[in-house]
């Protein structure tokens, strides 16, 4: 309730002072709400909000220089893979969604990692059948082919401005002449330093970079990366070198020595994927995401089609209603992202189907808003239901067949990392750039390929090892997210740009893995239908389901006790997290056309503008 009064009083006395008062209070009284509310940056000519101050410095630098929104994104990522080489860097892969100004088409690039040549179905699974725990988290084999160089280097030779090696520049320098690590940062990963150090100091690359004889940097100490400072400068005079030259030679030599499965031929293979975004209506917005290989998307669009005309503002900020539709709608796209989703150039996943709102009518029939169904009562969608939406016969989501023992992964703990890194730019025209980009969990696989400065990734994690198998995040899959060659695994990034009537509107994105896509609907829900600030937006504490584990987490002070006690009445399952989690970020453009840019205060990022 004090919550919702807080927030009510903010709404209608929006002056400067009276924020102050309201953000005062609940910075003094912090057992109400788990982080502080941000105020947004305001711009008009240009903005970059990335997950780390220094990263949306080097954008703003190029915005400033005449760049584009495609340059300051390029050099905006180039700078995240240095200061935050634990999160995401050239040794992963992403997606981004653009918006031309010219012509207003939001296009979307799939730069995401591929299994290697050498992958097979069963990989992860011993001579018995058995699930090899972490065999797809840690070392050598959890690493799929690294995307993030063509990426960027695709999207710079189709739109940038400037020229390439300039976008390359501050990353190198900071690299070179390294950067202090800062409290937050290492706060936000303690965690995963914790769980991730044995894994590094296990490997002698990256131990050599990450500790100091064996004690991993502290705050406020220097992290110089001269050998990715190296590779950046190579990459800067030829992105190519990544694929076809002295890079790739490095990584290829690296893990035919460790057993690891790349190649130089799958490097050599590796091209970006132009794809569709896929785009929907909610309100008077229309919202375009990134389609599969990402789940992100498909969810997004199917949650806020579950949603409908709902008008959740009209029952107040946080009423048991919305959330609890809100969570229903939740565990039913979860559902079934695990039977459908997967890369769909080796399965026909049922996009438009799935996001059709007479689907999401269907589905919203289901939900009894008295009731909180438990996950063995919400089903994927059977193909007799989809075929309803669909011209065609598909044949979607068939059984995964393997007899793989799931009992060692299934009784293996969990963790849940923040890393990943999000950035959104628009620019003085309006192009726009909303782009997530990771390297997995923590430090990715462990792996510094030797002599290369790189942290590569462990996105193999993000196949379905076996079917049924919970990744790093808890999410189960099916056939449809089985490994093969040369297969994108599934993802949850969620890139996002939201117009209305032609006109940009917003942009989000964040990292989490399992949590993202009900981060970015809760987001735009906060800004388009609650009508917060972008700066509230991004703060105000997130709850999340994802059908399975059968558990409504709840970020610190999220409900206040009376919603808390009507939540449980209906059923609700609450696992209460004593951490927040995520780290969205987000640009907003009001109806005047000013830019107010926001970074979760549960990260360090930071928006910059002109
Ligand atoms: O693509 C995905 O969905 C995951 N690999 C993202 C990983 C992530 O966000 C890590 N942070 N929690």
């Amino acid at each position: 309730m004090r919550q919702f009064y807080l927030y009510t009083l903010y709404t209608r006395f929006s002056g400067f002072v009276f924020y102050l008062c309201v953000t005062a209070l609940l910075f003094c009284n912090q057992k109400q709400i788990s982080a502080s509310i941000v105020l947004p940056l305001r711009a008009q000519k240009g903005m970059v909000v990335s997950a780390h101050p220094l990263a949306s410095d080097a954008g703003l630098q190029m915005l400033r220089k005449g760049g584009n929104a495609i340059d300051a994104a390029v050099a905006t990522a180039f700078v995240i893979s240095v200061v935050e080489p634990f999160s995401a860097g050239i040794g992963g892969g992403g997606f981004l969604l653009l918006r031309d100004s010219k012509t207003g088409e939001i296009r979307a690039l799939d730069f995401r990692e591929r299994a290697p040549l050498k992958a097979t179905r069963n990989m992860y699974l011993d001579a018995k059948g058995k699930v090899r725990a972490n065999a797809s988290v840690n070392g050598y084999l959890a690493v799929a082919t690294p995307g993030t160089v063509a990426g960027l280097y695709e999207v710079h030779r189709r739109y940038g401005k400037l020229p390439w090696r300039e976008l390359l520049k501050p990353a190198i320098a900071l690299a070179k002449d390294g950067f202090i690590l800062s409290s937050h940062v290492t706060w936000r990963s303690i965690p995963e330093y914790e769980n991730r150090k044995n894994v590094i100091l296990n490997n002698p690359a990256a131990r050599a970079i990450f500790t100091r004889q064996g004690d991993l940097y502290q705050p406020g100490e220097k992290l110089v990366q001269r050998d990715l400072a190296r590779s950046l400068t190579e990459i800067s005079r030829n992105p190519r070198s990544f694929y076809t030259g002295n890079i790739a030679r490095a990584i290829a030599a690296d893990m035919s020595k460790n057993g690891g499965l790349i190649t130089l031929a799958d490097l050599k293979l590796y091209k970006p994927i132009w794809r569709n975004p896929v785009c929907g209506n909610f309100r008077h917005a229309k919202v375009c995401s990134m389609p599969p290989p990402s789940s992100g998307g498909v969810h997004l669009l199917e949650m806020l089609n579950i949603i409908g005309t709902t008008n959740l503002k009209s029952l107040g900020w946080r009423h048991p209603d919305a959330i609890h539709l809100m969570v229903e709608a939740m565990k039913i796209a979860y559902a079934d992202r695990s039977k459908f989703l997967g890369d769909p150039d080796f399965v026909k996943v049922p996009v438009q189907q799935l996001i059709d709102p007479a689907y999401a009518r269907l589905r919203r029939a289901e939900i009894k808003m008295s009731r909180a169904r438990a996950a063995s009562e919400v089903k994927p969608a059977d193909i007799k239901m989809l075929q309803r939406f669909s011209k065609t016969k598909g044949r979607w989501g068939e059984n995964f067949t393997s007899s793989a023992d799931l009992s060692v992964i299934l009784n293996t703990p969990r963790h849940e990392s923040t890393e990943t890194s999000h950035l959104n730019v628009v620019d003085a025209q309006r192009n726009a750039v909303s782009l997530t980009f990771t390297i997995n969990t923590g430090f990715g696989a462990g792996i510094v390929a030797d002599g290369t400065g790189i942290v590569l990734n462990n996105e193999m994690d993000d196949f379905a090892v076996a079917p049924g198998v919970p990744n790093a995040f808890g999410l189960v899959g099916n056939e449809a997210n089985a490994i093969a060659p040369r297969k994108t695994p599934l993802s949850s990034m969620t890139p996002t740009i939201v117009t209305e009537n032609n006109r940009l509107r917003l942009l989000v994105g964040a990292p989490g893995g399992a949590t993202i896509i009900t981060q970015v609907l809760q987001v735009i829900l906060n800004v388009l239908e609650y009508n917060m600030d972008v700066g509230a937006a991004v703060s105000v504490p997130r709850f999340h389901h994802q059908w399975l584990p059968d558990e409504l987490r709840l970020e610190p002070f999220v409900f206040d006790a009376l919603t808390v006690v009507e939540l449980q009445r209906r059923g609700h399952k609450f696992k209460q997290e004593t951490t927040p989690w995520g780290n969205v970020n987000a640009i907003a453009l009001t109806p005047e056309g000013t830019l107010e840019g926001a970074a979760d205060p549960r990260g360090e990022g930071s928006p910059r503008g002109f």
